[in-house]
């Protein structure tokens, strides 16, 4: 089994990285524990938990209020307190909102993260970021709260649909050009094993992207400053995912669209080479992944992306590349360079 430390002192926490490693979880679980996930999750592994279990419905749209209401009812009635644990068993779905719930029910209590998707393992496990969106917009409601531990169990990965494979490989590849270069050629060495999901190499591929997104979040854990550069392509990912209504592209796809965006911008700057954002193209291509945003309107995008919740005083900050591993935070890009890169990527 791999272990992973997030460092943030007090609130330090392990992440575990393996096969059938769930018989792990049951040390942590102090007191009563709730399960929060989803019956097709649950069907892969229900007889390794026997705790009380709240069930949430599938899709983005369940990661609200009222979904969160109806937890706390379920914990309540099943005798929660403020010695019981939460364990999210799913994907970002499942682990945003059974976090939202830990980190509010009786003034925060303990939580475990089993992520189940490939990009909750890399991202939405690991960092304390819970949330539940609102009507008008995602995200929008949400605290820090760090788990006291997170079980990565690399099996989930088999029966995962396709394209959930490829967008948490959005965000695995991300990784590779905020911090790692050599991890990018690793990716770029075993892609194909990658898509075959051999466990061996995404072992590795979950593990490595664990400690960037850890070490990132131990430098800044409030994301005052450096834990901006983990939204490397997210600038104009968020935008096309609003302007498509959450819909039409899973998010580690749209962030693929935004990290060539991205690329290309730094590129029009002088910051970055062409051989390098024909590299980055050349990998997602080989992931399958969509490197253009065909369809939408480039002046349409771009007044969005001044709607981003990351937004600051009407600035946008944008993470450009100046290699792999090394990118920098840029403000006041010259409209006329985002749109032009939006029009080409069209
Ligand atoms: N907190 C953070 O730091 C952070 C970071 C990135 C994303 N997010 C959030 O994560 C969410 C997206 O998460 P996601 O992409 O994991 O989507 P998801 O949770 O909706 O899961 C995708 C689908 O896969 C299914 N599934 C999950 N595990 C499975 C398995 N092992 N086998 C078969 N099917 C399985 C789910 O039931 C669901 O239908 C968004 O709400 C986003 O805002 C949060
Ligand atoms: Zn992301």
């Amino acid at each position: 089994m791999i272990k992973v430390l997030v460092d943030l002192g007090a609130a330090s926490y392990e992440i575990f990285i393996g096969e059938n490693i769930l018989s792990g979880v049951e040390k942590f679980v102090t007191g009563k524990a709730l399960v929060v996930t989803q019956k097709n999750i649950l069907d892969l592994c229900a007889e390794k938990f026997p705790y009380e279990v709240a069930l949430i419905p599938d899709g983005e749209t369940a990661k609200n209020l009222h979904e969160a209401e109806k937890i706390y009812t379920r914990a309540i009635e099943a005798g929660l307190d403020r010695k019981s644990v939460v364990i999210a068993l799913g994907g970002g779905v499942v682990g945003d909102l059974a976090g939202f719930v830990a980190a509010t029910f009786m003034r925060g209590i303990n939580l475990i993260q089993i992520p189940t998707t490939l990009l909750a393992q890399v991202d939405s496990s690991v960092g304390g970021k819970t949330a539940v969106n609102h009507a008008l917009g995602k995200n929008l409601i949400g605290a820090f709260h760090q788990p006291r531990a997170v079980f990565i169990d690399l099996k989930f990965l088999e029966t995962l649909p396709e394209r959930e494979i490829k967008s948490g490989l959005g965000e695995v590849v991300k990784y590779g050009v905020i911090s790692d270069e050599k991890f990018f050629s690793y990716l770029e060495d075993n892609a194909e094993k990658i898509l075959q999901r051999d466990l061996k190499t995404l072992a590795h591929v979950v593990k490595r992207s664990c400690e960037i997104k850890a070490e990132v979040v131990g430098e800044d854990e409030r994301e005052s400053g450096l834990r901006r550069i983990l939204n490397f392509g997210h600038t104009l990912a968020h935008a096309i995912e609003e302007e498509t209504g959450y819909k039409k592209y899973r998010h580690g796809e749209a962030v693929a669209v935004g990290m060539m965006a991205a690329a290309q911008i730094s590129c029009e700057l002088g910051k970055t080479s062409a051989e390098n954002v024909r590299r980055l193209e050349n990998l997602l291509k080989r992931f399958g992944m969509m490197t253009t945003c065909a369809g939408l309107d480039a002046d349409k995008l771009y007044a969005v992306t001044f709607r981003d919740k990351k937004t600051v005083g009407g600035v946008v900050n944008w993470v450009l590349m100046r290699d792999f591993g090394d990118v920098e935070i840029c403000r006041d890009i010259p409209e006329h360079v985002v749109k032009k890169v939006l029009g080409t990527r069209n």
